[in-house]
């Protein structure tokens, strides 16, 4: 089913950070530069708009998740991120990123992603009306246009 349009915005910050997860996967078992270069990369994205994203979500999402345990595996779920996220980026500039710390951030980003793509954002779908969504799309989108994109959508 194709994503209706006051989520696309969201979607299209997931495979923004998805090719983080590749990135941070892929440093990880490389040198300690290129752990160094990923972790700025991904303080970019971090500090940039990723952690908006997440507040975003949590703002606006949990009353139209038909389910309450959803709503509480989303927080979680965005906390352990937080957590892990910020224990990264927060390291010391000449200090080695560990590569066992990438990997649980990308395994977790990347999880919580497929998870909301598959079964969180289809039921949101399935469960909201029209109105509450498009209002939904005002917001998705004004933050879309504040953040920089690897390649940009269609107007
Ligand atoms: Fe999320
Ligand atoms: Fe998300």
């Amino acid at each position: 089913m194709k994503r209706h349009p006051s989520l696309q915005p969201l979607s299209r910050d997931h495979h923004e950070a998805l090719l983080q997860v590749q990135m941070l996967r892929s440093a990880a078992e490389g040198s300690p530069d290129d752990r160094r270069v990923a972790r700025v990369s991904f303080r970019d994205l971090w500090d940039g708009w990723f952690r908006d994203h997440l507040d975003l979500e949590e703002r606006r999402l949990p009353p139209l998740i038909p389910a309450a345990g959803d709503v509480d595996r989303l927080r979680k779920e965005h906390d352990d991120i937080r957590f892990l996220a910020e224990e990264f980026v927060r390291g010391a500039a000449e200090a080695e990123p560990a590569g066992a710390l990438m990997l649980r951030l990308a395994e977790r980003l990347h999880d919580h992603i497929r998870w909301e793509e598959r079964q969180l954002f289809p039921a949101i779908e399935q469960a909201t009306g029209e109105e509450k969504l498009r209002s939904l799309g005002v917001e998705t989108k004004i933050a879309e246009a504040g953040r920089p994109r690897s390649c940009r959508p269609k107007p």
